[in-house]
């Protein structure tokens, strides 16, 4: 197969994907030429990124000689057989295999043999499109995220007998994007990788641990993320997002990492899906803010002294240097006194399990996340027996430089703690699939889902063995095999190693 750069593209279907893949290729300098079976529709498309290149030479963003070249290099065409010459034809038509195999057998019959077919699917697989072509070696994914001009992120997708995957790679390179190279499976990087923050926070919601509004504002505050898992669904709508889960869990015949909760369909029913329809897990009925002011802190006149226990070195000597701060009379004794507070700072334990283990008086006993810096934000959570003015205590001290409680009831692993060490542990099990590279996860996790960091780069940050400890207590304490820690966090976190540290190459 010829290695000639990739400058002849043809683009089928010229919805809001197709769209925005042919205007970062001919801003790039690629010629493209657009098909859409709908009459007129690809000469609309021409003429909406015609507005969106006027746009932005208004805004400065391109000059006018950039607008018109990448004008002279969109071409709309009116017949499948008018792409002939192209090296390259993607298609970003309708969300159906039996479409997509329609269009890639008449593909087949017009371009060169040495032309390379890409399917922007999100969901299908490649090797049943390919399945149906002559030649599916050259059949591969390209899949772009939405919207495409932002998202400077494709992931390039092997089919089982895919062949020209580096070339597309390049041509991804070439137009300023970040080519990430992922084997056919389920949701590809992205959309797998991505299963573990919405169906984690389902679960910690369900089970009562705080309201949405709250379990946002942590995700958000103290672990970093953009936005809270409540506000990203009601923003996609769970007409969008419930089917992609769905379809996840049943490819992957049911495994539980990847289990949806059974509130979305019920949300569904009653016609809740977010913002679209005014109502999701937040109302909108005015422009929307999803923010909540914090919890009052409550009046106490005189706090008690405290005795700490802390699963771990770097949690507990976090927890010193902050009550520190705080002026608070932290006891030195191994035993707390009759009247202190009893914090507890366990991994993957609740509040509950964490007196017990520790034999503190569950009625004095409340719980506090090291995972993440306390710099400005602590939640404290209570198990069952929790006293009112302990925890009223417990409050006031850890507000009393100005930082941000919250509250929640007891849970297995907090809410940070079990949400990121879900994300890490899928991030962990795609490595483990050899579905692509750490350094390929890492990347387009951070770009597809705008997470601060590539989750092993993560899973590095808060310490491979701490998150083996949330996991293993969390599984052992639940009992759902969701939490089981992926064999590759395990060995890496037990011998110490980065959890990019790749597998030894084998001998072929
Ligand atoms: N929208 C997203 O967020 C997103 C993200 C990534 C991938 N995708 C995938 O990209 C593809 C397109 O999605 P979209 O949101 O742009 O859809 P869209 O509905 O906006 O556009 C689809 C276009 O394809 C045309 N079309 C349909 N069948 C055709 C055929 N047989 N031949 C030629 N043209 C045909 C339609 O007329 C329409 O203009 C789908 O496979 C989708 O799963 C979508």
């Amino acid at each position: 197969m010829t290695t000639q750069p990739l400058q002849r593209i043809g683009l089928v279907g010229t919805g809001a994907m197709g769209r925005g893949i042919a205007q970062v290729m001919a801003m790039a300098g690629l010629k493209v030429f657009l098909f859409d079976a709908r009459p007129g529709a690809a000469a609309t498309a021409r003429e909406q990124l015609a507005t969106i290149f006027a746009q932005q030479i208004e805004k400065a963003r391109i000059t006018p000689q950039d607008a018109a070249a990448a004008m002279l290099n969109l071409e709309v065409v009116d017949s499948l057989q008018a792409l002939c010459d192209c090296q390259l034809v993607i298609e970003a038509i309708i969300e159906d295999l039996e479409a997509k195999q329609q269009l890639f057998r008449q593909l087949e019959e017009v371009l060169a043999p040495s032309a390379i077919l890409a399917s922007n699917t999100s969901s299908l697989s490649i090797t049943a499109i390919a399945s149906v072509c002559r030649h599916p070696e050259r059949v591969a994914g390209l899949h772009f995220f939405n919207p495409v001009p932002r998202m400077r992120i494709v992931e390039v997708i092997d089919g089982l007998a895919t062949s020209v995957g580096a070339r597309l790679q390049e041509l991804v390179r070439a137009i300023g994007y970040y080519p990430a190279r992922a084997k056919d499976s389920p949701g590809f990087i992205v959309n797998h990788a991505g299963r573990a923050f919405g169906t984690e926070a389902l679960r910690i919601l369900s089970e009562g641990v705080a309201p949405a509004w709250r379990i946002d504002a942590l995700l958000r505050d103290s672990a970093g993320f953009a936005m809270g898992p409540f506000e990203l669904l009601d923003l996609i709508g769970l007409d969008v997002s419930v089917p992609v889960m769905e379809s996840v869990y049943r490819q992957f015949y049911e495994e539980p990492r990847y289990r949806p909760h059974p509130v979305l369909r019920l949300m569904q029913a009653g016609g809740r899906l977010g913002r679209k329809s005014g109502q999701g897990f937040y109302l909108y009925d005015e422009p929307g803010d999803t923010r909540r002011p914090p919890q009052a802190v409550p009046h106490c006149s005189a706090l008690p002294p405290v005795w700490i226990a802390a699963d771990d070195e770097v949690g507990r000597l976090r927890l010193l240097d902050l009550l520190e701060r705080l002026g608070a009379k932290v006891e030195n004794g191994l035993r707390p006194s009759s009247s202190a507070l009893c914090l507890v700072a366990p991994l993957g334990d609740d509040a509950s399990e964490a007196a017990l283990r520790h034999a503190t008086d569950p009625s004095r006993t409340v719980a506090i996340d090291t995972l993440t810096a306390l710099d400005s934000q602590r939640c404290l959570m209570l198990n069952p027996a929790t006293r009112e003015d302990m925890q009223h205590a417990a409050h006031a001290l850890f507000s009393a430089d100005g930082g941000t409680v919250t509250l929640i009831r007891d849970s297995c692993g907090f809410i940070v703690q079990r949400t990121l060490a879900s994300i890490v542990n899928l991030a962990c099990d795609i490595a483990q699939q050899g579905i692509a590279s750490v350094a390929d996860i890492d990347a387009a996790v951070r770009l597809g889902l705008g997470y601060p960091l590539g989750p092993l780069e993560w899973g590095d940050q808060l310490g491979p063995e701490r998150l083996l400890q949330i996991l293993e207590r969390l599984h052992a304490l639940t009992g759902d095999p969701r939490y089981r820690p992926s064999g590759w966090l395990r060995r890496r976190a037990l011998l110490g190693l980065s959890l990019r540290q790749p597998e030894n190459p084998m001998p072929a």
